[in-house]
């Protein structure tokens, strides 16, 4: 007989059909009701066993986490909670589960915290939240495929190991295999990068961008889709030392075509979740009402997940200048009651307190803020007639800040040679880089959306860790 998925059966029950579903006990209730779920839906089926039927020590087997075949008739469900169930003709156990065992994990069915949830990331999965956060996750995930296809830019797998450090904030992650207790030395008495694996030193991607870059002025548009590493050293709820990155690329797009396909890409994935991810963002719907009732009242958000994602897919972006928002802060209550930690004047970095303060309280809809300081941002990006700022743009949204970052390139030869003799950069390490300017060279954009950060907006989650199955973060390598 062949296994049916759980969700499939609860999609279009065909009532008086004899079914096989295999999956794990959720829970087992007075000897009579199980409660399967086999993953393909947050939903369980229920299982009703006549226990006279059957012998005491099959019963006893069906424990909470532990794996079951069960072959039986749809029916119509007498009880509440169910349209319909399995009246079970016979029951197998597959894997058994030591209940004084499950009592010490995540599997026992009763809330835990998200720390805890953490700790047992190997388990996690079987828990009704992080399984819906990983159906999303991977929902996402296909989203972002589909519309960069149907958008006609060809996925490109850029390399992982790398001697450039794109964003040239030194954040890099060393890869090599010296001998680390016996490193070999040049005659300066500096380590001798000669003698390692790849001749060089090189590191662990922190931006697939430049090379996408190489590509998007071949290919017209590319788009790259991988994990990329920073050892940077901040714990926050919002920082991964491993995370996925998806960069697009397109040969003459100019800033405003940039802004125009962020937002064009951030509501196709808000509205492809909405559409099709129904079950699962309605139990983390419920699951964040919750949890916004525990939080102080101007702590609150005022939208439930759901409402939070119509409204990103319903509604324009803000666009507006870094020297704008400037004037913004300045002239908000938080500055003049002196309530930011940070300073706010014309060249600073804006941190997270000030790009949350635009987002959720002045113009309480996501945001674009461009044409940053060129000192604050990476070399790559085209300078602006002023001479002072950069064709940047980054896009802020509610509860995460920062979710985009990106720009307009530096297409000009003369202009780049520039920047990277600015920025301290060798301009031999990037000869390939320069040479496309060489051959032809034209305007093109593009941008990075940290899928993490995406994930985090769509399920509601406040912390990354709880976004990506196995979390990377300073101190912590479990799993
Ligand atoms: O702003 P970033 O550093 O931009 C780039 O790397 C460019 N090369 C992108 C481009 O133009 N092609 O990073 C892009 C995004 C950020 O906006 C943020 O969402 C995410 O990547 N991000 C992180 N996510 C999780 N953990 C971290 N440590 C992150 N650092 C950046
Ligand atoms: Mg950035």
């Amino acid at each position: 007989m062949k296994r049916e998925k759980i969700a499939a059966i609860l999609n279009a029950p065909k009532i008086g059909e004899k079914v096989l579903v295999k999956g794990w006990v959720r829970s087992f209730r007075a000897n009579r009701f199980i409660s399967i779920n086999d993953g393909s839906t947050i939903n369980n089926i229920q299982a009703v066993v006549e226990f006279e039927n059957f012998d005491e020590s099959l019963l006893k087997r069906i424990t909470t986490a532990s794996s079951v075949a069960v072959i039986g008739e749809l029916v119509e469900s007498q009880g509440k909670g169910q349209a319909v169930e399995i009246k079970v003709e016979s029951v197998e156990i597959i894997g058994d589960a030591n209940p004084d065992d499950v009592q010490k994990t995540v599997m026992q069915p009763k809330k835990h915290s998200l720390e805890f949830l953490r700790e047992q990331a190997h388990l996690r999965f079987r828990t009704n939240t992080v399984g819906a956060v990983f159906r999303i996750r991977h929902a996402v995930s296909y989203a972002i495929h589909k519309f960069f296809n149907d958008e006609g830019c060809y996925y490109l797998h850029t390399p992982i190991i790398t001697a450039s450090d794109a964003e040239g904030a030194g954040e890099t992650f060393h890869v090599t295999n010296l001998d680390m207790e016996n490193l070999p030395k040049n005659e300066e008495g500096n380590i001798n990068f000669k003698e390692d694996f790849f001749g060089k030193k090189v590191n662990l991607t922190v931006s697939g961008q430049l090379e996408a870059e190489l590509a998007a002025l071949a290919l017209g548009q590319v788009y790259t889709f991988g994990p990329t590493f920073r050892a940077e050293n901040s714990n926050t709820s919002r920082h991964l030392a491993e995370f996925w990155m998806i960069e697009p690329e397109v040969a003459f797009n100019d800033l405003k075509d940039n802004m125009d396909l962020t937002e064009r890409f951030l509501k196709y994935i808000g509205k492809y979740i909405l559409d099709n991810c129904k079950d699962d963002l309605q139990f983390l719907n419920d699951r964040d009402a919750k949890e916004q009732q525990s939080k102080p009242q101007n702590q609150r958000n005022e939208l439930s997940l759901i409402e939070r994602i119509q409204f990103v897919v319903e509604n324009d972006f803000k666009r507006l200048t870094y020297t704008e928002a400037i004037e913004v802060l300045r002239n908000s209550k938080p500055f003049k009651k002196k309530k930011f930690k940070f300073p706010v004047e014309w060249g600073v970095d804006l941190h997270s307190e000030h790009e949350r303060y635009l987002v959720e309280k002045e113009f309480k809809c996501p945001v674009i803020l461009t044409d940053y300081p060129a000192e604050i941002k990476a070399f790559y990006m085209r300078q602006n007639d002023d001479g002072k700022t950069v064709a940047a743009m980054d896009v802020l949204f509610p509860g995460i800040g920062e979710i985009v970052g990106g720009s307009q390139r530096e297409e000009r030869m003369d202009v780049l040679k520039k920047k990277i003799a600015d920025f301290n950069i060798e301009e031999e390490e990037l000869w390939w880089y320069l040479d496309t300017r060489k051959f032809g060279t034209v305007p093109h954009a593009g941008f990075g959306l940290g899928f993490e950060r995406m994930v985090m907006f769509v399920t509601g989650m406040a912390n990354i860790r709880d976004v990506i199955p196995f979390p990377r973060t300073p101190q912590n390598a479990e799993f």
